[in-house]
């Protein structure tokens, strides 16, 4: 045991020694309490300040810290440094369900975040990923509306079956992702037990200034596991924190979980040839046409030491690339470019990056000046503008990424009008096993229940158009498990039913 004799003082936020942390300052043993006691005070104002905003979306999450060792060679294509065969980067990532709140239980029917903070040489690299390699929109115009869906309805504080089943089936475009997200892959048993992918086509591009297009593949080696929805109900009865803590046990014990991180390479002239667009989030490039190229292993081995400080705090932003690494044209991540260092501002604070989990481990020189908590003040004050005569940070043109050709002219173009938004999601149904078929078939059954009857009919007709029997199936499913008929249209009364999110 520790000498207590040899304990650090208590003090104050100033620094000074406190006497008493046991008994608030009164006139008399009965009080009242003195304004004076500016200590009593000043914890009570600080537990007031403990929590920042949540995440508007992914608000419920885990993290930890690893590494990723390259075994592969895809240096042709990139010279990003993070490639380099051979080199190991240092990590973070951090896991979430979607829909639910900072409170959240998390053994829910959801898509799983995975985001990664790659700290690289160069700079951070953000992959901020899902586990599911398409989405449920095709442009960010409608991710708000896509997002209220999954979050609670304004009057009844609950989520809604019917707005979302309404929203999907006036949206095609979903069909892929609401397939997987109701499939047994929709209720991973852990963190350690899914896929990661960085879903979005991205850039990579080599010292040539040539470019190709990639995705980004992470293969669980732990296998994918899953629930039904009746064991995540028992799960949950259980423990609200079961994949915080199998992940956090898991790295404790010594046991680190690990992806094989692979990509997929499309030459940039192929991406006029493909039949389907290729920056189109809804869409994956079959295996098939751009087989799955090693990379290297993503080892988690370290737990943070404060979750608030590294986990809650953590800021992770699509529009963090490294030379060598580049965007696309998908709406999707342009969209997101913008979207999260902009959460991140309102969240955290304007120097969120300025945080230990957040800071690059490549030295950072910016002209971004004054700010809230600006508290790493650069040193040598001449040169506060650019261009300057004192030796201020420079550009460096080596970095410029080769240029993009890009035409077209300025308008709302539809996408939904010429996208084939079922051929993927029928592939993927009769790749299921009876069984897995039967699984979805009764999940969306489930999650239906009191969605008006002229919604359901609109989704089943989805279902029939990626394939027949995927349409008989959850018919049958509806048949046998709703207990009353399907009501007539309403609006904020269809409460209850399995939730589901995005
Ligand atoms: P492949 O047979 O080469 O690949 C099938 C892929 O589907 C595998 O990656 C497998 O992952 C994954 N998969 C299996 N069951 C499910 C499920 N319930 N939910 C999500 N993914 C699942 O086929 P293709 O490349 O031609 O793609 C066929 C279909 O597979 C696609 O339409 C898409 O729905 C799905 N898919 C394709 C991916 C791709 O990048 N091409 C990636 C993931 C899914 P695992 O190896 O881990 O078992
Ligand atoms: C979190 C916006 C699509 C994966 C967030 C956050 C915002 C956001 C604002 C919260 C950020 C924070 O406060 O820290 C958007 C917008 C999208 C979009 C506007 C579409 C236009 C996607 C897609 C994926 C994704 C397509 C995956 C492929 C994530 C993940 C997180 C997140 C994993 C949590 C990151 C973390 O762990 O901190 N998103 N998102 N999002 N989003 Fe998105």
């Amino acid at each position: 045991m520790s000498d207590p004799t040899q304990r650090p003082v208590l003090t104050t936020t100033a620094g000074a020694p406190i006497a008493d942390n046991q008994n608030s300052l009164s006139a008399g043993p009965r009080g009242p309490l003195l304004l004076q006691d500016y200590q009593l005070i000043e914890k009570l104002a600080h537990q007031n300040r403990e929590r920042i905003p949540e995440r508007v979306v992914h608000a419920k999450g885990s993290g930890a810290y690893g590494t990723l060792t390259v075994t592969g060679d895809i240096s042709k294509y990139t010279r990003a440094k993070v490639f380099r065969p051979g080199s190991q980067t240092e990590l973070l990532l951090r896991f979430s369900t979607v829909a639910g709140e900072r409170g959240a239980a998390d053994a829910e029917r959801d898509v799983r975040g995975f985001a990664i903070k790659f700290y690289t040489e160069e700079g951070n690299w953000d992959l901020v990923g899902n586990n599911t390699p398409v989405f449920f929109i095709r442009d960010p115009l409608k991710f708000p509306d896509f997002i209220r869906t999954q979050k609670r309805h304004p009057a009844t504080n609950l989520r809604s079956p019917t707005a979302m089943w309404d929203f999907w089936s006036l949206s095609p475009e979903s069909l892929h992702q609401v397939t997987i997200l109701f499939s047994d892959r929709g209720l991973p048993q852990s963190y350690r037990h899914v896929n990661g992918y960085g879903s979005h086509t991205f850039s990579l591009w080599n010292d040539a200034g040539e470019r190709y297009w990639v995705k980004f593949h992470f293969k669980t080696m732990q296998g994918i596991r899953t629930w039904t929805n009746r064991e995540a109900n028992a799960v949950i009865a259980e423990d609200r924190e079961s994949a915080q803590r199998d992940l956090y046990e898991a790295i404790e014990r010594g046991d680190f979980p690990r992806w094989k991180m692979q990509v997929q390479i499309m030459p940039e002239a192929d991406a006029e040839k493909t039949p389907y667009n290729p920056f189109d989030l809804t869409k994956v490039w079959p295996h098939a046409d751009y087989p799955l190229i090693d990379v290297g292993v993503l080892e988690l081995n370290r737990n943070a030491a404060h979750y608030f400080a590294e986990i809650e705090q953590s800021s992770f932003s699509p529009s963090n690339i490294v030379p060598g690494i580049g965007f696309s044209p998908d709406k999707m991540l342009q969209g997101r470019i913008f979207a999260y260092a902009d959460a991140h501002r309102y969240r955290v604070g304007t120097h969120y990056e300025a945080l230990p989990v957040n800071r690059p481990h490549a030295a950072v020189n910016t002209y971004h000046a004054d700010g809230a908590m600006r508290f790493d003040a650069p040193r040598g004050t001449d040169h506060y503008y650019e261009p300057n005569s004192f030796g201020g940070p420079a550009e460096a043109p080596a970095a410029k990424e080769p240029p993009l050709r890009i035409s077209g002219d300025a308008d709302h173009y539809s996408h939904r009008e010429g996208n084939d938004d079922y051929a993927q999601p029928g592939t993927l149904f009769r790749m299921m096993t009876a069984d897995q078929q039967r699984q979805l078939f009764e999940n969306i059954a489930g999650a239906m229940q009191g969605v008006p009857r002229f919604i359901i009919d609109r989704q089943l007709e989805h279902f029939r158009r990626a394939d027949p029997a995927y349409a008989e199936g959850v018919a049958a499913a509806i048949a046998r498990i709703h207990t009353a008929p399907a009501s007539a249209p309403t609006t904020a009364a269809d409460v209850g039913g399995q939730a589901a999110a995005g």
